[in-house]
């Protein structure tokens, strides 16, 4: 299959909506990552994505809106912490897991009786809704275990040859995915961290917001979880990448010593080391972080990277989500200084 890159304008968006109707799979921007798009009502629609990206069938996909009036149908229910979350933070950069309803396919949900929805606040994913009228499932356009597309080129990398057309909306403002949070009992549970934070969240509800166990810490194989998608290996370049902990002069030391070929270090902007580096924004500044993480681990891997010593982020606010990437694209490595 040839794959297209067009320049999202009115004709392309046209073309996307089309595509989506007959039941093909597309990829597009949003402002977290680009998306991996298919009709949320087709079964056969949602495999075409399971198979693109090689992911594993039981890992849900989240299912993108436009309108309120979009939820009929979709869940069975919008109880007060979920509508509480959709009137401040929706359109944005957050899922909310509640009852699935009818007229979403079991693919989408991957047999659980809930499904993830958002209103994504990007200009070209909110117009393909409206013009195509479909609401489509999407998870992030990488192939399984790659880390997530921030441009239409990553998009490009991995869904080559896979799908027909990649629109191409530029680089994503966020960089990083949504946060995922579950309505589903009375205390609201943050299943991924993102950009609308753990304290974002108990401010709008007025009460205590959990962090899930596996967001920051190894779950095991056999291990149940509240969302599938923790279980499985994320967000790997090719390089082997090591968190390495402690004050930048002793990191410094450290990786300076290691004089290996290939042997990258990925630092805050504002700082410098003898050996090769790549810097992913301000040391205090997350958001930076979050823009810049997946871009630069793709960037890593075109360098032919083969061993990546990192920086480690905060664990706090916005940062718990760069620090949540970072820790499973190095599979839980880290040195302590
Ligand atoms: O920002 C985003 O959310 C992007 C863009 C394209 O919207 N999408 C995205 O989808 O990151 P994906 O499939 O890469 O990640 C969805 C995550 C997975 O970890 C999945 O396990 C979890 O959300 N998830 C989806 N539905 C769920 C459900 N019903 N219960 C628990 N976890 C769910
Ligand atoms: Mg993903």
């Amino acid at each position: 299959m040839k794959t297209e890159i067009l320049k999202a304008d009115t004709n392309s968006i046209e073309k996307a909506s089309s595509l989506l109707q007959k039941g093909e799979v597309v990829a597009l921007p949003t402002e977290t990552v680009y998306g991996l798009a298919g009709d949320a009502t087709n079964g056969s629609a949602i495999k075409k994505i399971f198979e693109a990206k090689g992911r594993p069938m039981d890992n849900p996909l989240i299912v993108h809106i436009s309108s309120f009036s979009m939820l009929e149908g979709l869940v069975s229910e919008v109880n007060d912490d979920a509508r509480k979350l959709m009137e401040n933070f929706w359109p944005g950069p957050l899922t909310i897991i509640m009852p699935k309803g009818k007229n979403v396919c079991d693919e989408v949900c991957a047999g659980l009786s809930s499904v993830g929805v958002r209103m994504p606040a990007n200009f070209v994913a909110r117009e393909v809704i409206e013009k195509s009228g479909i609401l489509f499932a999407a998870p992030s356009a990488n192939t399984s275990g790659k880390p997530s597309p921030t441009t239409a080129d990553d998009v490009y990398e991995d869904m080559k040859g896979k799908i027909p057309l990649i629109l191409d909306g530029g680089e994503c403002e966020k960089g990083v995915e949504s946060t995922v949070v579950s309505v589903l009992d009375d205390v609201p549970v943050i299943l991924r961290p993102g950009i609308i934070t753990k304290e974002m969240m108990e401010k709008v509800l007025g009460k205590e917001v959990l962090i899930s166990r596996a967001i920051t810490e190894e779950v095991k194989n056999d291990e149940k979880v509240l969302s599938p998608g923790m279980k499985y290996k994320h967000y790997s370049p090719k390089a082997e990448v090591i968190i390495v902990k402690g004050d930048f002069e002793k990191f410094r030391k450290f990786v300076e010593e290691d004089k290996g070929e290939k042997v990258y270090a990925l630092l805050f902007d504002e700082e410098k080391v003898s050996i090769p580096f790549l810097s992913y924004g301000h040391k205090n500044k997350p958001e930076e972080q979050a823009h810049f993480l997946f871009s630069r681990l793709r960037e890593l891997d075109r360098l032919g990277a083969k061993k990546v010593y990192a920086r480690c982020p905060d664990k706090t606010g916005v940062a718990l989500a760069v620090y949540n990437r970072l820790v499973r694209s190095a599979g839980f490595k880290i040195i302590e200084l």
